[in-house]
């Protein structure tokens, strides 16, 4: 099948290299000059563990290349998808759909034959009904069959997820956009992998539940931490507790700082709009966000009443800045809020992250420092605060690290550290949802101490499932 991808973002890219890996002929047509520029240099605009090794063995194999045309492109394509941002619009939260509308419009105007027009951004219910009379009206010419393909792929494991899916969900009501995507996904469908097929609007809407549903399941795990910290219980012991039901499962129940990064904040948000204008509001959703608006906004604070209720002079190293580990991925990042209330408060920021610091450089106050490793960034400092979970923080010794900083106080918003281990390391060690002194209780049953197991007729299931959105 030969294909055409629309935006070389965290999707595109991604999607474009595995589809050209599973056999097909794909050309990926990125508009900003910079990022087409590092692309056609052979270098990968953005940061996903194991992409470059993808692209640079498809673009080898003559299988993918990169235009910033789409003209001669488009030539006897048989699937042009688009994977454009569909970013929060300012002010209401609906989805900004000017990439979409604007590359379709592009797209239409380029095309010289029938094709299948296939979003893979996140889009409104209705879009594609929206596309479908939009690219009829621009081609009449033209047999342009419409298909909402949403993607699932979480960022720092893209490529596993687009090869690996849980599902590929196909929703069209044009037979011939059916037969080139079923095509198209045909070596996936091979490996077991159930391709759900649906109308339009089942599959835009499957697209924001799900990431809706997840976004729940993490509001309610730091809901639950916040009550574990009043009654004397370890949220790690209820996660694990809950999530051995199947019908709850053990993912996405790590509490944290609130979630971020580039899709729960404005999916949700859009989904909320979405229930509002179509007079069936989802109270769910809407409370979500709100708490996770303000668990956001009120982490600093926890900090600061953690480091004697002022930071005012006092140096604070801050380890891990992106939305989540394995991406250099800011939008909508905890660390943003924090980073900026610390500093108002008159706090002096020394951050660490292994590979977001170019990135964070544009939501980051100017007076942040940024340090080589983590040894830059703890040397001296008064407080330390764990923001993103990256696996080299989690090797930390505590008795390096009580030696390294001034002070003694750590504040662990993502539970990596042991907390008994701090503790006797002599620091006031300050995480998620883990009273002091209960972790020792419940860790003397532990069948592999400092690794929650759950060994079962079944196999070996493990509480460190991933617990972050895409
Ligand atoms: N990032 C994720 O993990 C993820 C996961 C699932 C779904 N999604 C959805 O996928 C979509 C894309 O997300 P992303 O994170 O890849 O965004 P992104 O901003 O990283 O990438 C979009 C790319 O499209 C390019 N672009 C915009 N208009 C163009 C045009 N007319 N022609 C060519 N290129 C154009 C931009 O320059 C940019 O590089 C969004 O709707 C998002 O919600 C994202």
């Amino acid at each position: 099948m030969r294909i055409a991808m629309i935006g070389g973002g965290y999707v595109g890219l991604v999607s474009g290299a595995c589809l050209a890996d599973i056999g097909n002929d794909v050309v990926i047509i990125e508009s900003d000059p910079r990022r087409y520029a590092a692309l056609c240099q052979g270098r990968i605009p953005i940061y996903e563990p194991g992409l470059d090794a993808l692209v640079s063995a498809n673009t080898a194999a003559g299988r993918l290349r990169f235009d910033s045309q789409l003209e001669n492109a488009l030539r006897g394509i048989d699937a042009v998808f688009l994977a454009v941002g569909t970013p929060s619009r300012r002010g209401d939260g609906h989805a900004d759909l000017t990439h979409v509308f604007g590359a379709a419009e592009q797209v239409a105007a380029a095309l010289s034959s029938s094709t299948v027009l296939v979003t893979k951004s996140t889009v409104p219910v209705g879009t594609g009904r929206r596309l479908a009379e939009l690219v009829a009206e621009l081609r009449p010419d033209l047999q342009i069959e419409i298909a909402s393909n949403p993607e699932f792929l979480r960022e720092g494991n893209a490529i596993e997820d687009f090869m690996r899916p849980d599902r590929v969900v196909i929703g069209t009501e044009s037979s011939r956009a059916r037969a080139v995507l079923g095509e198209i996904y045909r070596p996936l469908n091979l490996v077991k992998t159930s391709i759900l097929v649906t109308g339009l609007e089942s599959a835009e809407l499957i697209k924001y539940a799900s990431n809706s549903f997840l976004a729940m399941k993490i509001t309610f795990i730091n809901e639950m931490a916040d009550l574990c910290e009043k009654v004397g219980a370890s949220v790690r012991d209820v996660g694990y507790g809950i999530g051995l039901d199947q019908r709850i499962g053990p993912k996405f129940l790590e509490p944290g700082p609130g979630y971020g990064g580039s899709c729960f904040p404005k999916d949700t948000q859009a989904l909320m709009r979405i229930a509002q204008e179509a007079g069936a509001p989802l109270r769910l959703v809407e409370t979500v966000v709100s708490v996770n608006d303000a668990r956001k906004a009120g982490m600093a604070g926890r900090i600061i009443a953690h480091c004697g209720g002022s930071v005012r002079g006092k140096h604070i190293a801050v380890l891990g800045l992106t939305f989540k580990p394995d991406t250099d991925d800011m939008r909508d990042a905890p660390s943003i809020s924090i980073v900026h209330r610390l500093i108002a408060e008159g706090a002096h920021i020394r951050a660490f992250d292994p590979v977001g610091m170019g990135q964070a450089r544009e939501p980051l106050p100017e007076s942040v420092h940024y340090c080589r490793d983590v040894l830059e960034a703890v040397d001296g400092a008064d407080a330390l605060v764990v923001v993103t979970e990256w696996n080299a923080f989690r090797a930390i010794s505590p008795k390096w690290l009580f030696k390294a900083m001034r002070g003694n106080i750590v504040v662990d918003l993502r539970n990596i550290f042991d907390a008994e281990a701090m503790q006797s390391a002599g620091f006031a060690y300050h995480s998620i949802g883990r009273p002091v002194g209960h972790s020792r209780v419940m860790k003397a049953l532990d069948p592999a101490p400092g690794r929650r197991q759950h060994i079962s007729g079944h196999g070996v299931s493990t509480n460190a499932a991933a617990a972050h959105p895409c």
